[in-house]
């Protein structure tokens, strides 16, 4: 929920995080702090052949913990998925859950996680605070940066039955480890990688501007802003990749812990839907929409933007309006995005004129849209698809 109150209390949620390469090797002793006697590892075939289960399962081992590995997820998780997992961690008799993988198995864990502890069917838990009661702990190895689902207290999975992404929220969510070893992001191909940074640098940018922001989330969504300009283009040129995934796995933690307390806005909120009509990259989606989104807060959010203006790099001085820094970052936002081969526009990913309506509908209805720094109507959405088509 909205981490900040109107008394001005802030809550801040995050798990225990354990950070830095080679960690990996820590995951025995993570495990075994939560309780793990028979750890449950979820995961997909992208994860298992890039080497990471296995060497995960080997330090699993070296603490004496016999894993059982479940590699059914595919990217954007889907409903039916998290019921097989469902049904495998029951039979497997495990007692925690860890993932290794992108924000899908991270989501694809907190699903299986939430039929565990509640019951019923996954998309029974959409909206805010509807998982009541406790989940098994959770320990969550992100491979891409990132996502931040490790961190956060979101849950994202595909309905299939209306190709929609429904977003599940609460701080039951909020896993109880996060451990992040930059070393993950080496196998990462190019495009993944660019996709999973423009989605940091969503989390930012969107955190910064939401509605619950609050002081100390600020800080942390700044410095993502600045690490993602700073180090994403040069992480993907292999030359100089190895000293800045540290960065960007920082960025994608930072992000996280902003956006889990201060929430998200309109982007998300479009991004979910054209990415559960298509089954399209998330960040990619991100990367198209943020730009015109931005463009659209920065009549009424000023004060934000010269800030994140200037952690883009951008000459942006604090006598600047405000809606000037804004139009700066959506241009800055749109080069970068250039930079990295994302389209120009929603058409060139498969979305029609005709898809417009059913996205604006389905958008009113995410949750991510209540902290939309700008009150945001229907044909606002509508007005925002088609400008990024
Ligand atoms: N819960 C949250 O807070 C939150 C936040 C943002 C996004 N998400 C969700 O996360 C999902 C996107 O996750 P993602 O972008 O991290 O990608 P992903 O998990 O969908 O993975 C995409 C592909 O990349 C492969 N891959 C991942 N890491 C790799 C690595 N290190 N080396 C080689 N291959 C690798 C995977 O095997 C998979 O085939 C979306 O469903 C999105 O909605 C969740
Ligand atoms: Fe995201």
């Amino acid at each position: 929920m909205p981490a900040r109150t109107p008394g001005g209390i802030i809550k801040f949620q995050a798990p225990e995080i354990v950070f830095g390469p080679e960690s990996l090797a820590e995951a025995g002793f993570a495990a075994r702090r939560i309780g793990a006697q028979r750890p449950f590892v979820v995961t997909d075939p992208g994860i298992i052949e890039a080497g990471w289960a296995d060497e995960l399962t080997a330090h699993l081992a070296d603490a004496d913990l016999t894993a059982t590995v479940w590699a059914g997820v595919t990217p954007n998780p889907k409903d039916y998925e998290v019921a097989e997992g469902y049904q495998r961690y029951r039979e497997s008799g495990c007692d925690v859950i860890i993932a290794i993988g992108g924000g899908s198995c991270l989501d694809a864990a907190k699903g299986i996680a939430i039929l565990t502890g509640n019951g019923g069917h996954i998309l029974d838990y959409a909206g805010v605070d509807r998982v009541t009661r406790p989940i098994p702990p959770l320990l969550m190895i992100p491979s891409t940066a990132g996502t931040g689902a490790d961190v956060s207290q979101f849950c994202i999975i595909t309905d299939t039955v209306s190709a929609v992404k429904v977003t599940i929220m609460g701080r039951a969510l909020v896993p109880e480890i996060s451990l992040t070893d930059p070393r993950l992001l080496s196998t990462m191909p190019g495009d993944l990688a660019a996709a999973t940074g423009l989605d940091a640098l969503t989390h930012g940018i969107e955190a910064f501007v939401s509605c619950a922001h609050n002081p100390l989330a600020d800080g942390h969504a700044l410095n993502a802003v600045r690490l993602v300009f700073g180090n994403l283009p040069r992480m993907i040129d292999r030359r100089s990749a190895g000293d800045r995934r540290g960065y960007m796995a920082q960025a994608s933690l930072e992000a996280g812990m902003a956006f889990t307390n201060a929430l998200l806005g309109a982007t998300h909120a479009m991004s979910h839907q054209v990415g559960g009509l298509l089954d399209l990259p998330h960040g990619v989606v991100n990367g198209v929409l943020l730009p015109h989104v931005i463009r659209f807060n920065a009549a009424v959010a000023p004060d934000r933007f010269v800030p994140l203006a200037q952690a883009a790099g951008l000459a942006a001085t604090p006598d600047m309006p405000g809606e000037e820094a804004g139009h700066l970052l959506a241009d800055r936002v749109r080069a970068i995005g250039d930079e990295l081969g994302v389209p120009c526009g929603l058409a060139k990913l498969g979305v029609c004129a005709g898809d417009v309506p059913t996205l604006a509908v389905n958008a009113m209805a995410d949750a991510c849209l209540a902290t939309n720094p700008r009150p945001v109507s229907q044909a606002d959405l509508a007005a925002l698809f088609h400008a990024a088509l």
